[in-house]
């Protein structure tokens, strides 16, 4: 990731519940100058709040825990690989309802993140893009 992090910039995802309670969480971003759309569907793992996924591509397992949110602004998610290959997977993830976070919410989502051991330079805001970020029809 701090290698990539260079040509990265924020994507922009929707998130739907899905009908065995789980989420569609359908994240759009750049990729090699094309706009590119994944789609992770969350199963519901227990306690509220904690999903799990398993890539079809590395068959690891993953699971994703919403440890803060307002409902309304901002979430804080943490996931980490489980089973499989990816084991030792851990990502801190902010997700905002604009590209702006409030200072709070950005000091809020880096402490988060040291709780969980990131350093400082494992801890990046992507910058803002207007690229992919339009509405779809
Ligand atoms: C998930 O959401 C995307 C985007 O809204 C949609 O295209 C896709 O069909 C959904 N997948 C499922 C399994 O609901």
């Amino acid at each position: 990731f701090l290698e990539k992090k260079k040509v990265l910039s924020m994507c922009k995802s929707a998130v739907a519940p899905a009908a065995d309670g789980g989420l569609n969480l359908t994240s759009t971003f750049l990729r090699k100058d094309q706009c590119e759309t994944r789609t992770l569907l969350l199963r519901p793992a227990g306690p509220p709040g904690c999903y799990s996924y398993t890539s079809p591509h590395w068959s690891s397992t993953h699971e994703v825990s919403v440890a803060e949110t307002d409902y309304e602004t901002y979430a804080l998610l943490y996931t980490e690989g489980v089973r499989g290959p990816g084991r030792d997977f851990h990502m801190a993830t902010l997700y905002s309802r604009t590209q702006t976070p409030r200072a709070e919410v950005k000091e809020k989502f880096t402490t988060f993140a040291k709780s969980l051991g990131f350093t400082e330079e494992g801890i990046v805001f992507l910058p803002k893009t207007e690229t992919c970020m339009e509405e779809r029809a």
